[in-house]
């Protein structure tokens, strides 16, 4: 059951209107491929994405990610890779929300084997207290608690994504 609004639509506009500030003045110059990791951070992507003044690329990727369940498998498969030559190009991943790590770690890990000049991470969401792993988070927008969300592009066994805010979301409490 979704249990408490987190973030209201209207705080999610101003924090992603800020990283597209910040994104803008980190762009002059460089030659970007804006790569979105599907499903999760779609939403996020085109919100962000329109904001920007500078010209850019846009691919998109997906990863195999949690079944009907709140904890990461821990391994990742590529379900869709991304179609442009990123070599040479200044690279950023757009992600919904880094959990344990590990999902982004392999994105980087592919990214990178693909000799682009730079990659940075941008994310909406960050659980810090979740973390297995280190992973760069260059651009982000809310770090919150070890809590399960939905909305805003983020599921729960594919549900809750077309929410316009994010909401703590209570499983158990679901399959009763
Ligand atoms: P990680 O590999 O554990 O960092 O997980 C990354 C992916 O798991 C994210 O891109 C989301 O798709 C999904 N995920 C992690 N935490 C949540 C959550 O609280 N709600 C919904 N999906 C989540």
């Amino acid at each position: 059951m979704l249990r408490e609004k987190l973030i209201p639509a209207e705080r999610l506009e101003r924090v992603i209107a800020t990283i597209a500030e910040e994104l803008d003045a980190d762009l002059e110059g460089r030659d970007a491929v804006f790569i979105c990791v599907l499903k999760g951070a779609v939403h996020f992507f085109s919100s962000l994405t329109l904001k920007l003044h500078h010209p850019i690329v846009t691919d998109f990727i997906q990863l195999h990610s949690y079944g009907a369940t709140t904890e990461s498998s821990g391994t990742v498969t590529l379900v869709k890779d991304i179609t442009v030559d990123i070599a040479g190009k200044d690279v950023y991943v757009v992600e919904d929300i880094v959990d344990t790590g590990l999902t982004l770690l392999d994105i980087l890990a592919l990214l990178r084997a693909r000799h682009p000049r730079t990659v940075q991470v941008v994310a909406l969401l960050s659980k810090p207290a979740r973390r297995r792993v280190e992973v760069p988070v260059d651009f982000l927008g809310v770090e919150i608690e070890d809590r399960f969300v939905v909305g805003f592009g983020l599921d729960f066994a594919e549900r809750f994504r077309n929410l316009p805010e994010i909401w703590e979301f209570a499983p158990d409490e679901e399959a009763r």
